[in-house]
């Protein structure tokens, strides 16, 4: 949500924070917009839509400056506008970028309104700039200025602040929503995210909540929540500018999707010594935790929450520990009654959702000792904020809709199958197989990726269509939820999951030649239930799209189109089927000629409730 980007240099800042803009772009793509002091003056410009047209803008009437701040919005408060694009300006001396929700915004505003302040956004954010601007009428020190205005606000944010009477100070600070402060050579720079910033620094200092910082060309003072200067750590990054790119590939998900053997080799690498996992991998403390743990219980949002739901399949089935799971956003507000000794468990590429995080911060509340993280985003807010902590290292995923990190995920999930299995009924065999089921995944992978063409023929026929059901079983129940979520997300297909025994409970009602019905068939122990379920829709004239395994044999019938996935074992099989899903919504999205790697109304990193 929203991308933050900003500098102070001796140089130009403008076409850095430009570059920082479009790899921030994934945050949000509603508007974007930038601000630079030169000459004690405020210079803006903002546009509607992409950081193409901010940068089209600003060729044409082009500015300048040693300092500035930039923005890349996702609409929370107010529609997508150039009146409602950041930066927003009090009174031409005080500009903000801001990332996050101001829940008190309509009382500060009537307040503001009644001190004589203009309003011309729809924003929350405008209600910041206004509350440091006045401030700064009371004392001339910027830093004080921004304390005594952020005391007021009431939700989270991430600011970035000019004052045209202090030019050389950059003012930083965040509370619930990221933000990094990038370390150059004589030069200091802000972002949501590393990857804004790697052209120009690999160093990072990743701000605590509550942290307010006073940047200067060659100074940086920071104050923690309870006004102390404080010292954090400058940590190197190990990504480089390239990770971030899309290189030869037309989008950045089918890039993804291509990672995804090489990505799962390297959330494997390191993590097991003589084909044996280290529970270390997950905390020195981990197996002291593991074996204080009685069940467990799965925190996350949207793609995240599907690999829990594999992952409860997986623990429950193999290993027979007790798993719950639940939506982040529904679990914070229902006071739900946690079982002693529960460890609590989220899932989160970005490692910024707000709900997840939330999530987490409410089982504590309720009493939970101890959580595990699985995550994609070193120093994001959830790992800074858990026990223990397993990284799906899947490297930057820039495209929204997730496809490597959700693959990741599910192999550290099954880590943590074999970890937690160890202490309840996972046989050594057992472990042995998944385990070499593991380190067989990537070549399996790049065997489905050899069907791309066959899969790009196949959405041909979506392209037309306005609905479409996802059938799965067990494992591949939440599967086919994820290639239902996928499909709607890129192509804007109204599609939905069931489990397929479910379909003659309601949804067999649906099915007609318009409403492709697709199917996630391994050879397991609920294929021949999973035939029945086809049959039932095969009878009523329905379309079937059927991913199965390429050793069952098929007879032919006009209604029913087969992909023939490469034999795969049980256990990981769900890993497997994944990918011919996600290249199908991929070919789909491409052929309706949707922004794939943006689509509508979404954003990658969903920073506010
Ligand atoms: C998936 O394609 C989505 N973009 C979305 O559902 C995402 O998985 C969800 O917002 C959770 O994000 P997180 O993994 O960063 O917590």
């Amino acid at each position: 949500m929203c991308g933050i980007v900003g500098g102070i240099a001796q140089r130009n800042v403008v076409p850095i924070l430009l570059e920082g803009l479009k790899r921030l772009e994934y945050r949000g793509y509603d508007s974007a917009g930038m601000a630079v002091i030169h000459n004690h003056e405020i210079y803006r410009k903002r546009e509607l839509g992409k950081v193409k047209g901010l940068e089209a803008l600003l060729q044409a009437d082009p500015i300048s400056g040693h300092i500035g701040i930039a923005h890349t919005r996702w609409a929370t408060h107010g529609k997508p506008s150039t009146q409602n694009a950041h930066p927003h300006i009090c009174r031409n001396k005080v500009t903000v970028v801001h990332n996050g929700i101001i829940e008190n915004h309509e009382q500060l505003r009537s307040q503001q309104l009644e001190r004589g302040y203009e309003f011309t956004s729809q924003t929350d954010t405008e209600v910041i700039v206004h509350q440091i601007y006045d401030a700064l009428e009371s004392t001339n020190d910027f830093v004080g200025a921004v304390k005594q205005a952020v005391a007021k606000l009431e939700g989270a944010y991430a600011l970035g602040i000019l004052s045209t009477g202090h030019p050389d100070t950059l003012v930083a600070c965040r509370k619930g929503s990221p933000l990094v402060i990038g370390v150059g050579i004589g030069e200091y720079f802000i972002a949501s995210d590393v990857a804004a910033l790697l052209p120009v620094t690999q160093r990072f200092i990743f701000l605590e909540d509550g942290d307010i910082a006073a940047i200067g060309i060659n100074d940086l003072v920071i104050y923690d929540k309870d006004d102390n200067i404080v010292s954090r750590p400058i940590k190197d990054s190990q990504l480089t500018a390239e990770a971030a790119e899309k290189g030869e590939y037309r989008h950045y998900m089918l890039k993804e999707i291509y990672e995804q053997p090489f990505a799962i080799s390297q959330t494997l690498e390191g993590r097991f010594i003589n084909n044996r996992l280290q529970e270390n991998a997950f905390g020195f403390n981990a197996p002291d935790i593991f074996d204080n743990t009685k069940a467990i219980l799965i925190l996350a949002c949207g793609t995240s929450y599907h690999a829990g739901l594999v992952a409860r399949y997986w623990l429950e089935e193999l290993a027979r520990v007790p798993c719950s799971i639940e939506v982040a956003s529904e679990f914070r507000y229902r006071n739900p009654v946690l079982a002693p000794d529960t460890l609590v468990v989220t899932i989160s590429q970005s490692g910024e959702t707000a709900d997840t995080l939330a999530a987490l911060q409410e089982a504590k509340k309720l009493g939970a000792k101890h959580s595990l993280t699985i995550c994609n985003v070193p120093e994001s807010s959830l790992v800074r904020e858990s026990d223990l902590v397993l990284m799906t290292r899947a490297g930057p995923e820039i495209g929204v809709a997730s496809t490597k990190a959700f693959t990741t995920q599910l192999v550290t999930l099954m880590l943590l199958v074999i970890a937690m299995g160890r202490r309840f009924q996972l046989s050594d065999i057992m472990e042995a197989k998944l385990t070499s089921e593991l380190f067989a995944l990537p070549g399996k992978i790049e065997k489905v990726l050899r069907l791309d063409n066959e899969i790009k023929v196949l959405s041909e026929q979506f392209a037309d269509k306005e609905h479409a059901l996802f059938l799965g079983r067990g494992t591949h129940y939440p599967i086919a939820m994820e290639g239902a979520l996928k499909l709607k997300e890129i192509s804007y297909i109204h599609a939905e999951a069931y489990p397929a025994g479910e379909l003659k409970h309601g949804p067999l009602a649906l099915i007609d030649a318009d409403m492709p019905v697709i199917t996630v068939a391994p050879n397991n122990s609920l294929l021949e239930k999973l035939k029945s379920n086809m049959q039932e829709v095969s009878a009523r004239g329905g379309q079937l799209i059927v991913f199965m395994d390429e050793t069952l044999s098929s007879s032919p019938d006009s209604n029913v189109q087969i992909l023939k996935i490469p034999q795969v074992d049980n256990e990981i099989s769900p890993i497997v089927y994944t990918v011919p899903l996600q290249l199908l919504s991929y070919h789909v999205a491409v052929l309706k000629g949707t922004d794939v790697d943006q689509p509508r109304n979404l954003a990658k990193s969903v920073t506010v409730e």
